[in-house]
């Protein structure tokens, strides 16, 4: 099996932490990012890794491989990012096995329940190597706008609807019968372009030409802008996920969260909390303070403040109530459109 790690995000719910040449997969909040620990989590099950990532991101991605082992994966460098749909795409026509299994992982995940996880990847190598595409599938909490819901019987997919208003996500979470999709699938590649080449011929045809055009030196395959450029920008859920009708899911109770906003974070990560249920990186000298995120290398004093997230960096600061930091993407938005 090949553990394919998407990379190419720049994760702007997280600015200013995350930032187009520093994303989020590669922060450090712990002891290891991400990153490295998608990287090593699924080096148990897999051979080897394709990663398909920004071309200015490689370096980070080299380095904090080798602080972690000996890993020499393939790396797909991309000159811009076109999505999920298309990073897939790339790294299964660039296979010369097209009957290899591809466990498609995202690089930004936190997984806490090792024992549960190893137990699902294996079930889903069966359920891919009968030509399905397996889907993990997760629990709802709350009627969340950002992820995938899936409909399911059993292991069966009903039906996928990525990113659902908030209305419909509520119906869903009543109805009992919808999972989150994890963003995380299995396949055999040659499954993946059959049901990308019925649903998203383009995307299948550009991605193909894009990767016998590309450049390969040792095991890095640039792709060239051009070629890039042309490929839609849609990602996978959308394209095939949606559509076809090949999917199975494997209910995953693998402790999961998606390190996608603060609130994530702060309720992810394993940092010590004090008594006040505070969550401090630097010094925080706390005054009838709590439930606060501080993320700050400085000595930072709170009074009489509580739900908040602070995150300073060197050149911005973001101080934003716990539940309104979906907001910070129109931040970035905002910051790019000045620029
Ligand atoms: N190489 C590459 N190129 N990787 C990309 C690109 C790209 O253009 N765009 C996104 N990625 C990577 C991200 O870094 C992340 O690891 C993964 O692909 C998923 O992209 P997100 O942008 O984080 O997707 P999402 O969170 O909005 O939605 C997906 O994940 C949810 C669960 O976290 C969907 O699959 C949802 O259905 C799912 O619920
Ligand atoms: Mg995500």
């Amino acid at each position: 099996m090949i553990n394919l790690i998407l990379c190419g995000g720049s994760g702007t719910r997280l600015w200013p932490i995350s930032r187009t040449l520093h994303p989020k997969q590669f922060s450090k909040f712990g002891e290891k990012s991400l990153f490295q620990e998608t990287v090593l989590r699924n080096s148990k099950f897999s051979s080897n890794q394709i990663i398909v990532t920004n071309i200015e991101q490689q370096f980070l991605a080299k380095d904090q491989l080798d602080e972690i082992g000996n890993f020499k994966p393939t790396f797909i460098l991309e000159p811009i990012g076109r999505n999920t749909a298309a990073a897939i795409a790339l790294a299964c026509h660039s296979l010369e096995n097209d009957e290899t299994i591809i466990l498609v992982t995202p690089s930004d995940h936190l997984i806490q329940n090792k024992f549960e996880y190893e137990k699902v990847i294996n079930e889903g190598v069966k359920l891919a190597e009968q030509g399905n595409i397996v889907t993990f599938g997760i629990t709802p909490v709350y009627p969340e706008t950002g992820y995938g819901y899936i409909e399911a019987k059993y292991d069966d997919v009903l039906s996928f609807k990525e990113k659902p208003s908030l209305e419909t996500a509520k119906e869903y979470i009543a109805s009992g019968n919808y999972y989150w999709n994890s963003g995380m699938f299995m396949f055999k590649s040659s499954i993946f372009l059959t049901e990308l080449e019925k649903y998203a011929p383009e995307i299948y045809n550009l991605s193909k030409e894009a990767i016998f055009t590309s450049e390969k030196v040792n095991e890095n395959i640039s792709i060239e802008f051009e070629k890039m450029r042309n490929i839609p920008d849609l990602s996978v859920d959308y394209a095939v996920m949606e559509k076809s009708e090949s999917i199975k899911i494997i209910p995953s109770e693998i402790n999961w969260s998606d390190m996608g906003s603060f609130e994530s974070l702060y309720d992810g990560l394993e940092l010590p909390k004090d008594n006040e249920g505070n969550i401090s990186k630097g010094k925080n000298i706390s005054l009838n303070s709590k439930n606060n995120l501080i993320l700050s290398n400085k000595t930072v004093a709170t009074i009489d403040i509580e739900d908040l997230i602070i995150v300073d960096t060197p050149d911005a600061l973001l101080i934003s109530s716990k539940g309104s930091s979906q907001e910070v993407k129109k931040v970035v938005n905002q910051l790019k459109e000045e620029q």
